[in-house]
Formats: structure tokens, sequence, C-alpha cells
């Protein structure tokens, strides 16, 4: 069968049955047993997750004199299959999350920042953690579980606010703004929606029009961390590519700890650019965590 007439294929059966493309672990191996690499959950279930928090984050950046701070963002998550596949987490979501406590609070403190397709609300859960004001969206069904692991964190209703954003339709009116920050996890899985994410993108970050050429305040820095599961992905990224460019995101890195974290830690190295340390082990699991820019 032609390449064209399998993806033809897949989008049939993707139409009968929208969660198909997260059963299949391996993008090329539609013959492989169902269900993804993850722990079942079931119904009322509450996990913990932690994440580090950047190596000099706890004492450098600490007063000399102050107690060590936390080593990791500790998050307890609610986890409920029952409103859909967003209602447990996803590879590309703990990547994700990871990566932005990595960054650490002084990257995300005071940011207005937007999840979409947010599931448990995972990463953006960590934002707000972080200090960010988290605007977190995803379809009606999950929006419960989303306040209720708000809740559960403790995080105040007005700086992590759980929204409905169905992709295509207008954005929420509790969209923070200015916007500072777009993050999205694991949402190319499903076809039909693939234009309609690509035009949520757009709205969010808009071509200026004359008049307001010299106006225009910056683009928002959109992470996006995708999982690649199959071939017929690359639709998604034919329409996008019409609107946005991409590469693999670099983190700011410290690039080693001089001994034990003391109250009087000598100072850290200077920051590096370089590739996100985390890429290798989460590129084996056909993950990649992108910056997007909008094309001009
Ligand atoms: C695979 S889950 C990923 C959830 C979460 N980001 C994570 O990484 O754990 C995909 C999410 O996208 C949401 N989604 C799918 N289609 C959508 C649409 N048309 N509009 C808004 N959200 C959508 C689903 O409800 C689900 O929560």
């Amino acid at each position: 069968m032609s390449t064209s007439a399998v993806l033809a294929q897949q989008e049939a059966l993707d139409l009968l049955d929208p969660l198909r493309p997260l059963r299949h672990p391996h993008f090329d191996d539609d013959d492989d047993p169902l269900l993804p690499a993850q722990p079942p959950s079931i119904p009322n279930e509450t996990t913990h997750l932690a994440f580090p928090l950047p190596p000099f984050y706890t004492a450098a950046d600490a007063d000399a004199d102050a107690p060590p701070g936390p080593t990791s963002i500790h998050i307890k998550l609610a986890v409920d299959p029952t409103p859909g596949c967003g209602g447990v987490t996803w590879p590309a979501g703990e990547v994700l999350a990871r990566y932005l406590a990595r960054r650490g609070p002084r990257a995300l403190a005071g940011k207005n920042v937007l999840e979409l397709g947010s599931g448990t609300g995972l990463v953006g859960l960590v934002a707000a953690l972080l200090g960010a004001r988290v605007c977190i969206t995803d379809q009606a069904p999950l929006i419960p579980l989303i306040h209720r692991n708000v809740a559960l964190n403790r995080l105040s209703p007005s700086l992590c606010i759980p929204a409905e954003l169905n992709w295509g339709d207008p954005l929420p009116a509790s969209l923070p703004r200015p916007l500072h920050l777009i993050l999205a996890a694991d949402c190319v899985y499903f076809e039909p929606a693939f234009p309609l994410l690509v035009h949520t993108l757009t709205q969010l970050v808009p071509t200026p029009t004359p008049p307001d050429l010299n106006a225009h305040a910056p683009d928002p820095e959109i992470l996006f961390c995708y999982k690649k599961r199959r071939k017929a992905d690359k639709r998604f990224f034919a329409l996008l590519k019409k609107h946005f460019t991409w590469t693999d995101v670099r983190a700011p890195f410290r690039s080693h700890i001089p001994g034990p974290l003391t109250r009087h830690t000598i100072p850290p190295p200077p920051l590096q650019v370089i590739d996100d340390p985390n890429r290798a082990s989460y590129a084996r699991e056909t993950i990649s965590l992108l910056t997007l820019r909008r094309k001009r």
C-alpha cells in the first residue's frame, strides 16, 4: 500500500477511535501491543512526582546564612482516566515538567503562562509552583480534574486558573496577558485536531498587522514537547511549518556542582547554553522538546 493510502487508512481508523494513536507506543509498529508505557491508573488515584530544581538554587542563589532551600518541586496529582486520555500523565508531559523545574524559579517567577491540552495539569502546575501565573487549559471533561489538582497542590485559583479551551475555538477571557510562555506536551496524536491546534497556536502568536508593526510585544516563547508515535504525525508538522519554525531546546546549564552544598558554597561557574542535558535520555523514547517561533 502507498504511504498516502496508509495515512488515509490511519486517519479513518482514528476517526472511529480517537485514542487509537496513543495506544501505539512505537510510531512505526502498528502491530505492537496496546496501551502506553506507563503504570495503569485507577479512578481517584493520587500520585506523587518530584522534579529536581537547578543545583545552585538551593545554595549559591540563596542568602549565605539562610537554610538550604528545597532541592525539588513536589507535585501531588490526582489521575483519573474516566474523563479521557488526558486524565493520566503522558511521557512528553513529564519531560516538559522536568525541564521547567530545571530552569528553576528565576526563569518562571512572575511570568504569564498558558498550557494547552494540559490533561491532569501537571506541566502547568509545575510552572505555577515555580512562581508563574498559569492558565491551564483542556477540554471540558478534564477541567474538574485540573481544579482538583490545583487544590491538592495548594495553589491559589487566582494564580493557577483552569479554563476550557478547545483548539480552534476563541481564546478564553481568563488568559493572562501579556503572555510570556506557551506550553504543550503530547498534543500531537489525533489527525482531525492537527489543523485546530495549529490554528490556536497562530491565534496565540498573531503576526502583527501594519499599524501595529512597531508596537508589537515580543512573541511568547513556545515550548512544545512531542512524542513521535507514527509517520502520520508529519502531517501536523507540515501544517505547522506554514506558520512556525522550530529548533530543539537548549538550556542554560551550570556544568558541575563544586562539592557538597554548604551555607558558604563557592560561587557557581558561569552559565553556559548547551543542549538540554536530559535530551539523550528522552530522545531514546522518540521525544523531542522544541521551541517554536512564528514565521515573519
Ligand atoms: C495525550 S494527552 C496529554 C496530556 C498532558 N499534556 C500530558 O502530557 O500528560 C492530550 C491532551 O490533549 C487534549 N486535547 C485533545 N484534543 C483537544 C482539542 N481539540 N482541544 C483541546 N484539548 C484537546 C486531551 O483532552 C488531552 O488532555
